[in-house]
């Protein structure tokens, strides 16, 4: 039997490459990825590469595979680091941690924000963008022994992912893959709360509502490339039915 990794892959084409059979498919992909750990992609000698490597960035990024479906790639995340808030426009997400623990803060987007304020919000934020009304829809740590975690176009679309304890490492599965050519940028955001106090109510959910900044790509961001030491891909039988 091919290694597992090279199945999560098999199956990840199978899932998103298809219109037929897409929740069954998914859900096997889901399945598949909540039993890997990181033993079977050889990741502690890639945590030890990146982890030991003095001054180096705040993250590392392992590629394992890309195509016009969908991406495969590693996070590794040094402690008291995170990977900011940011969006997946159009994209289904799978996350996986297989190293320490990391704390997501998610956000739902409720409507495209802006109102008579705009000009306002404009002049605070010095940002063409306005803020977006958002919902905060959750904020939980996982750890290895954990379920995969979802995001979709509609649902924790917007999150951060912080080390917690330590440092962390995550696989994440993004389909479709970003592509500027095709609108999905990636956008990054800070939480803004009561930027248009008169459109709250007295209802229990507004807790919840925050506004969602854009702001440039964080300077405090970035990653260092981390080479792949696990299993490799074969591509040629990707779209072959087992
Ligand atoms: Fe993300």
């Amino acid at each position: 039997m091919s290694a597992l990794i090279h199945r999560i892959v098999k199956q990840a084409y199978k899932t998103f490459s298809r219109s037929d059979s897409y929740t069954a498919n998914y859900h096997k992909l889901s399945t598949l990825l909540t039993g890997l750990r990181a033993k079977d992609i050889a990741l502690e000698e890639a945590l030890d590469a990146f982890l030991l490597r003095p001054h180096g960035a705040p993250a590392g990024y392992i590629a394992i595979h890309e195509c016009q479906y969908f991406n495969l790639c590693v996070f590794i995340v040094r402690e008291k680091c995170s990977v900011p808030l940011h969006d997946h426009p159009e994209m289904t997400g799978l996350i996986k941690v297989l190293y320490g623990k990391a704390k997501i803060t998610s956000y739902d987007r409720l409507d495209s924000g802006g109102c008579a304020r705009t000009s306002l919000m404009k002049l605070k934020f010095q940002r063409r963008i306005e803020p977006i009304k958002c919902i905060h829809s959750g904020q939980y740590i996982i750890k290895d022994d954990d379920e995969v975690q979802t995001l979709q176009s509609d649902q924790d679309n917007y999150h951060s992912i912080e080390a917690v304890s330590g440092p962390t490492a995550f696989i994440d599965i993004l389909a479709p893959p970003y592509n500027a050519s095709q609108n999905r940028n990636c956008h990054y955001y800070i939480p803004v709360e009561n930027v248009y106090p008169e459109e709250h109510s007295t209802d229990t959910e507004d807790d919840k509502i925050c506004y969602l900044q854009e702001i440039s790509p964080p300077r405090t961001f970035y990653c260092d490339p981390v080479a792949y030491r696990g299993p490799q891909i074969d591509i040629r039988d990707l779209n072959v039915d087992e």
